[in-house]
């Protein structure tokens, strides 16, 4: 069984899907730490990450890179969402990630792109949503905790150009597959939500 998960940065998507993969036995992989990882070898080798050349240069990493937690920084997440607008990028990491979803016969996967372009036959698909300020107390509340002074409304506007650039890209954009479920946490528990995933996957994956 392959669990495709979709949404945009802070909505949940990531506490969900790595639940889902608990629920249902699957292995998981947050795609998004692949985009990281390209990011961070950019920024270490000194390189441009708005020009696609020096973004593909810095396509290849080994599994370890997705442990370091420098992937987890605002500015790798920020540069990720450069490198990731370029289609030959995209392309070094399509594979992998196909693989990974096949290897052990099913996987819970997250990102932007899942039920559109790397599982388009995934048997449940979810897209997680939240309003953009909502995201930012989340993010915000996050940072908080972890020393940081940063402004609530540097957390948003840093949410909404993130966003933009997102769905704006012209490769895979962040938008729904037209088969996904939508699931908007803005106003759930994180146990309600969870609740209503697994709901919807069963449902799903009943129907087909
Ligand atoms: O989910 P995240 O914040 O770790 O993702 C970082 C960036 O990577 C995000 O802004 C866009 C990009 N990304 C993508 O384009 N496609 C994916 N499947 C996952 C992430």
């Amino acid at each position: 069984m392959i669990i495709a998960v979709d949404g945009p940065a802070a909505s949940g998507k990531g506490t969900i899907a790595r639940a889902l993969a608990k629920h249902y036995g699957l292995p998981y992989l947050d795609t998004g730490l692949l985009y990281r990882a390209v990011a961070a070898n950019v920024l270490r080798e000194g390189l441009d990450p708005a020009i696609e050349a020096d973004a593909v240069a810095a396509s290849n990493f080994d599994d370890e890179l997705l442990a370091d937690p420098v992937l987890r920084t605002d500015e790798s997440g920020k540069t990720a969402s450069i490198v990731s607008a370029h289609p030959l990028v995209r392309a070094a990491l399509l594979q992998r990630q196909r693989r990974f979803a096949r290897a052990e016969g099913g996987a819970v996967l997250d990102g932007r792109d899942i039920g559109t372009v790397i599982a388009p036959d995934a048997d449940a698909k979810l897209f997680v949503k939240a309003t953009p300020t909502i995201r930012a107390k989340r993010r915000h509340a996050e940072l908080q905790a972890s020393g940081s002074t940063v402004s609530l409304d540097k957390v948003l506007a840093d949410i909404r150009a993130r966003d933009l650039r997102d769905m704006t890209r012209s490769e895979a954009p962040l938008v729904a597959a037209s088969d996904a479920a939508t699931l908007d946490t803005s106003f759930l528990s994180i146990e309600a939500a969870l609740k209503r995933a697994i709901e919807l996957v069963d449902r799903q994956v009943k129907l087909k």
